[in-house]
C-alpha cells in the first residue's frame, strides 16, 4: 500500500479492491472511535456503489461488528436513486441489507433519503430539512428565521458531517452529481434533486457545498475503468462540468482518495515522483 501526500489531499493506493475495502473499514472504525470518544457521536454519509458494498460486508463481520460504537453512529446518505427503499436499486436497501440490519444500530440513528416521493424536489427539500434539524435544531426550530441557517457566514448553522464516503463513476460523477447536470451549480441547498438524462431518471444528492463542509471526505475508487477519469480529476485541468468529482474540495476538512492499483494506473505523479510516494505496512 502506498500513500501520495499533496497539500490538499492524500491518495492511498491499495493493491486491489479487497484491500481497499478492508483499509476503508479500518479508517471508518478509527474515525468513529475518535469522534464518539471526543463528541459522543459520529455522523457519516454513505455512498452507493460496489466498493462501499464490500466495505459494508467487512464492517458487518468480526472484528468490526463487535468493536464499533454502533449506537453512537448516525447514518445518512450522500445520494439516492428515486425508488422505494425496498427497490433493488436503492442505496439505502444495499446498506441496510449488507450492514445496518446486522449490527446494533438503533432505527432512529438511520436517516435515509425519502426518494420514493413522487416529487423529487420535495424529497430533496425534506431531506435537507431532516439534516438541518439534526445538526442544528435551534436554528431550524419553528419561529426561527430560515435565513439564520442559510446566511453566508452562518457556518456553524450549516451541517458538518464527520465523514462523507463517496464513489466515483467512470464518467467522473460522484454522489449523484453527474456531468452537465443542474445540481452541479446548486450551492444554496443541503440536498438537491437532479435529473440525469443518461438514466432518464431523477436522483437526490447532497450538494457539493454540503459535502465540502464535511470534516473528512473519503473517495473509494476501484477498477481499471475508473483510471482515465481519476487521472483527469486529480491531474487534469479544472473542468467540473465534465468531471464533477473535481467539485470536491473540502473547505477545512480532509480529503482522502482510497484507490486500487488498477484505478491509479494512469496517475503520472505516482510513478514519476518516487520521493513523495511512501510505502506503508499493510
Ligand atoms: C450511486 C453512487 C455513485 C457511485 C459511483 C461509483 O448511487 O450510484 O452513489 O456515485 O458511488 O457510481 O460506483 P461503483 O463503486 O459501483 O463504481
Amino acid at each position: 500500500m502506498r500513500t501520495l501526500q499533496q497539500s490538499t489531499y492524500e491518495v492511498l493506493i491499495c493493491a486491489d479492491a479487497a484491500e481497499l475495502a478492508l483499509e476503508a473499514s479500518r479508517r471508518f472504525a478509527e474515525l468513529a472511535n475518535i469522534f464518539v470518544s471526543d463528541a459522543g457521536r459520529f455522523t457519516v454519509a454513505l455512498s452507493g456503489g460496489s466498493t462501499p458494498k464490500a466495505m459494508f460486508r467487512i464492517l458487518a463481520e468480526k472484528p468490526f461488528a463487535d468493536a464499533l460504537p454502533w449506537r453512537s453512529i448516525r447514518f445518512f446518505w450522500g445520494d439516492e436513486r428515486c425508488v422505494p427503499p425496498d427497490h433493488a436499486d436503492s442505496n439505502y436497501r444495499m446498506a441496510y441489507e449488507t450492514l445496518l440490519s446486522k449490527v446494533p444500530v438503533p432505527g432512529e440513528n438511520i436517516f435515509r433519503i425519502p426518494a420514493e416521493d413522487d416529487y423529487p424536489q420535495r424529497a430533496a427539500a425534506n431531506y435537507s430539512e431532516t439534516i438541518r434539524q439534526f445538526f442544528n435544531p435551534v436554528a431550524t426550530a419553528p419561529g426561527t428565521e430560515p435565513e439564520v441557517a442559510t446566511a453566508p457566514g452562518a457556518e456553524s448553522a450549516w451541517p458538518h458531517f464527520d465523514l462523507v464516503f463517496l464513489g466515483m463513476g467512470a464518467d467522473g460523477h460522484t454522489a449523484s452529481l453527474f456531468p452537465g447536470t443542474a445540481a452541479l451549480s446548486v450551492n444554496d441547498g443541503v440536498a438537491a434533486a437532479n435529473y440525469v438524462e443518461k438514466f432518464q431518471s431523477w436522483r437526490i444528492t447532497l450538494t457539493a457545498n454540503t459535502i465540502n463542509k464535511a470534516r473528512n471526505i473519503i473517495f473509494l475508487v476501484a477498477g481499471e475503468d475508473k483510471a482515465p477519469a481519476l487521472k483527469e480529476v486529480i491531474e487534469g485541468p479544472r473542468n467540473p462540468e465534465q468531471y464533477p468529482s473535481q467539485l470536491i474540495e473540502p473547505y477545512y476538512g480532509t480529503l482522502l482518495w482510497m484507490v486500487d492499483e488498477a484505478a491509479a494506473s494512469l496517475l503520472c505523479r505516482v510513478g514519476r515522483d518516487a520521493s513523495s510516494t511512501q510505502r506503508k505496512e499493510g
